[in-house]
Formats: structure tokens, sequence, C-alpha cells
């Protein structure tokens, strides 16, 4: 059976990139293939935090991960801080990585350009490293991620080729897997960069806890262009095909199908806001009900975490094993 593994970070709210980048397509693979999915704690410790806040964030993205249909009966949801061999596997992964490799890491560059004045952590720049361990713990076969995410799959392949070179056959080569529509969902006051959650002004982000009435409010302000066609073209029109794939991954369709059936700007707006608010609003209802018990919640993450930590060890002594690191009995 196909070994799915894909992850998230407890930072920020979720938002309409991540879910139909990847969340969706995590809960519609459930059933065809063996998904282990972690929040991804460690990792948001790359960037400072304060204190108390993390153990909440992570509780509430749990609570969001099943609220949009992963079943805990049938996916494996993890706290990645409670398996303590991702870290351990960090370090190994750390050491079949380059310097020179890890500097050409798109999100790196951005990311600590941005941060320039700041505090830039070492770990922001091992984070692939760190990200590999994730994916190469759980022997996967794809990696449902969104476009964001192609160079670290990339970079994970590198080093797991690496270390099956120097130690012998350990790792098993993953894959990205991105979906047709919803792959690259762009910020819709800013249609060229992508949808973030670390973005200094949100008005441009959908949350998927946003009310009707605001996302209504942010699909109206959308940046379009002073033309008045609707048609699907990324590099002319940046704005209107973010709508118009926004609109398509909603209902099931694809943009150019989309953009057939809208003439005026204004009514592809409402009617991606439509699609949008009514795609969500299941979803908010069992998130609240979800985070209502949270001893429920424990229970399954507890779950999750005890299937995830069986395969992940399995994995790091199977690696230290291949390494040749002196056994311990
Ligand atoms: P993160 O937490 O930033 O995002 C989670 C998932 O959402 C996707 N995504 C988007 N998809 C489409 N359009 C967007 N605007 C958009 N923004 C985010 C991301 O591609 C991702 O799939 N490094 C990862 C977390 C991670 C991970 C892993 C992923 C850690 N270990 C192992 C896969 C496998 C990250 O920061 O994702």
């Amino acid at each position: 059976m196909t070994r799915v593994l894909s992850c998230i970070q407890p930072t920020g709210d979720v938002h309409l990139g991540n879910y139909l980048g990847a969340l969706r397509n995590w809960v519609s693979g459930q059933h065809s293939a063996d998904v282990f999915h972690g929040i991804v704690d460690l990792h948001a410790l790359t960037v400072t935090q304060i204190p108390g806040v993390i153990g909440n964030n992570t509780l509430q993205l749990a609570a969001v991960l099943f609220a949009v249909g992963l079943d805990p009966d049938v996916a494996t949801v993890f706290v990645q801080s409670h398996i303590p061999e991702h870290s351990q596997m960090g370090w190994i992964m750390e050491c079949t990585v380059s310097f020179g490799e890890l500097s050409r890491m798109t999100q790196f560059k951005d990311k600590s350009a941005k941060r320039e004045a700041e505090f830039v952590s070492a770990g922001l720049f091992t984070y692939p490293a760190l990200q590999a361990a994730d994916i190469l713990l759980y022997d996967a076969n794809e990696v449902p991620v969104g476009d964001d995410q192609r160079q670290h799959i990339e970079i994970t392949r590198d080093i797991a080729m690496r270390f099956n070179h120097r130690f012998g056959e350990t790792f098993v080569i993953p894959e990205a897997v991105t979906p047709a529509s919803g792959a690259r969902v762009m910020d819709l006051l800013n249609p060229t960069s992508k949808m973030s959650k670390s973005g200094a002004d949100d008005s441009g982000v959908i949350y998927l806890l946003d009310q009707p009435a605001i996302i209504e409010k942010k699909f109206k302000r959308a940046v379009t262009d002073s033309e008045t066609e609707v048609v699907f073209d990324r590099e002319r029109k940046p704005g209107v095909s973010n709508l118009l794939e926004i609109l398509a991954a909603a209902t099931g369709t694809n943009p150019q199908k989309a953009a057939e059936t809208y003439t005026k700007y204004g009514e592809l707006k409402s009617a991606s806001a439509q699609a949008v608010i009514a795609m969500l609003e299941p979803i908010q209802l069992r998130y609240h009900e979800l985070l209502s018990d949270r001893g429920e919640l424990m229970r399954m993450l507890h779950k999750g975490n005890i299937r995830a930590r069986e395969v992940a060890s399995a994995t790091l002594s199977r690696a230290h094993r291949a390494i040749g690191l002196l056994e311990s009995k």
C-alpha cells in the first residue's frame, strides 16, 4: 500500500492556500493509502516563540485537521515533538546534506531576508534537514504538498539517495504530489505573491475560520486588473486567474471552464466568495465542536502518536544499523 506523509506548521491560522494546496488532498487520499500527517511544532521553533503559545496552537491545528475530515481511525495524525525520533533523525539528515545545498533553498533566502534585522536562527537554515527526517522516517512514497514545498521534497530525495549510496538501501525515495488546481493560491490583494500566514497585511488572506461576511469583504476587495474580460491567464491576469482557480478548486471544475460562466469581475468575485463560504461552513461547525472537548482531541492525537512512533522508531533503528553505530545492548 502506498505510504503518504505530509505535515503542517502550527504557526498563524490555517488559510485557504493550506486547505486547497494540501489539507483537502490529505483527506481525499486517506482511504486509498496509509497516511501520516504531522503537526510540526519543532519546525515552528525556527522563529522565536512567545512562551506558552505553541501548545495551544498545536491543539487548535489538530482540531482543524480533524474538522477538515481526517479520520483518526484511518489517518495517523501526530505531533512532531511527541516523537523524539524526528529530532534524532534530523541530526543524521544534517550530516547528509551540505551547507551549499541548504544555502540554495529559496525559502531560507526569502525568510532570512525578510527577517534581516531580527534573529535568524540556525534552525531556519537547517530546517529542510528536519523536514527530510519527517518524510524519510515514515518510508513515504508520496508527499502531498502545495507548490512552495517542491524544493524541500527535492532536497529530501537527494539526501535519501546520498544516504542509500553511502550506507546501503535504507530509505524510500519520496515524490511530491501537487493538486491540479489550488497548488499555489495567491494573496487576493497581491496576486503575484502566494497566500501566506506570515504576511504583514492579511486582508488578502482567507482564513479557514473567517466568518462569511469577512470572506465576502475580502473577495470584494480582491485585486483584478483594468481590463474587463474574464479569462484564465496566470501571466497576463494573475488576479482574475487566482479567483478562477479558487472558484474551480472549491466547486470541482477547472479554471478555464469557470471562466466561460462569468462575464463580469463582480460576478466572479461574489461567486468565488459564495463557493468558499459554502465549502468552509461545515468545517467551521465541526472545528468548534471538536475544540470544545479537549480530552477527546488529546485522545485522538495520542492514538496517532503511538502508531507514528512505531514506524518512526523502526526506521531510525534501520538507519543506525546501516551507519553502523554501536548498539546499546
Ligand atoms: P506550511 O505549514 O507552510 O504549509 C502547509 C501546507 O500548505 C501548503 N501551502 C499552500 N498551498 C497552496 N497555496 C498556498 N498559498 C499555500 N501555502 C501553503 C504547503 O505547500 C504545505 O503543503 N515545511 C512545511 C511543513 C513540513 C512538511 C514536512 C511538509 C514540515 N515537514 C514534511 C511535508 C512533509 C511548511 O512549512 O508547510
